[in-house]
């Protein structure tokens, strides 16, 4: 697949079968995200990869984000706020988007949630005080997937370029 086709196929998917992740493609999603670029390169970052059932019950307690319970996996991305006060959040954010890019070449559905309560998730999961949650990421296959391919104009909608994109002034 090559980049644009990458880009363009990508959607958010929330409904997944149960066949699971093989290590080696999950292990290749990750050492993407890896590759990713960070302030000062100090990869204020870490992964959890959570594929629990009952862990991933307590991640899809948000209200948007049932599909958790049978996503097989799902990546927590944790930025460390003491090392990088400023770029945390930005950091791993790239490098989840790298993650979802890559997954998405690999075959593999994913969906961004933000739903989630900090507080459950740090305390479900045993994150250290200084890490936030930045995001999670469901990571499967797609249940009922009939067609890789899908143009921006047939997914969700997006604004007009002329309305974010400009030139040489805002
Ligand atoms: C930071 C972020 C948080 C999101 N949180 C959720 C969520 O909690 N639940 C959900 O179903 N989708 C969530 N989404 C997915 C968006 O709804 C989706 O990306 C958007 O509607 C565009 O659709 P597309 O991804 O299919 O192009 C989130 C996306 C981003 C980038």
């Amino acid at each position: 697949m090559d980049f644009y086709e990458t880009v363009n196929t990508r959607k958010s998917v929330r409904a997944y079968d149960s066949r699971p992740v093989d290590e080696e493609v999950l292990e290749r999603i990750l050492k993407a995200a890896r590759g990713s670029p960070s302030a000062k390169n100090l990869q204020p970052w870490h992964f959890i990869v959570v594929r629990n059932q009952a862990k991933r019950t307590v991640l899809a307690e948000g209200t948007w984000a049932k599909f958790l319970r049978e996503s097989p996996v799902v990546i927590v991305g944790c930025g460390n706020r003491k090392d990088s006060p400023h770029w945390s959040t930005v950091d791993t954010t790239i490098a989840l988007q790298t993650l979802v890019l890559a997954a998405t070449a690999e075959g593999l559905g994913t969906c961004w949630v933000g739903s989630f309560s900090q507080e459950k998730v740090k305390e479900c999961l045993g994150i250290p005080k200084e890490w936030d949650v930045v995001c999670l990421i469901s990571v499967g296959y797609e249940r009922g997937k009939k067609d890789l391919t899908r143009t921006l104009a047939g997914g969700a909608k997006r604004k007009k370029m002329g309305d974010i994109v400009s030139y040489d002034e805002f």
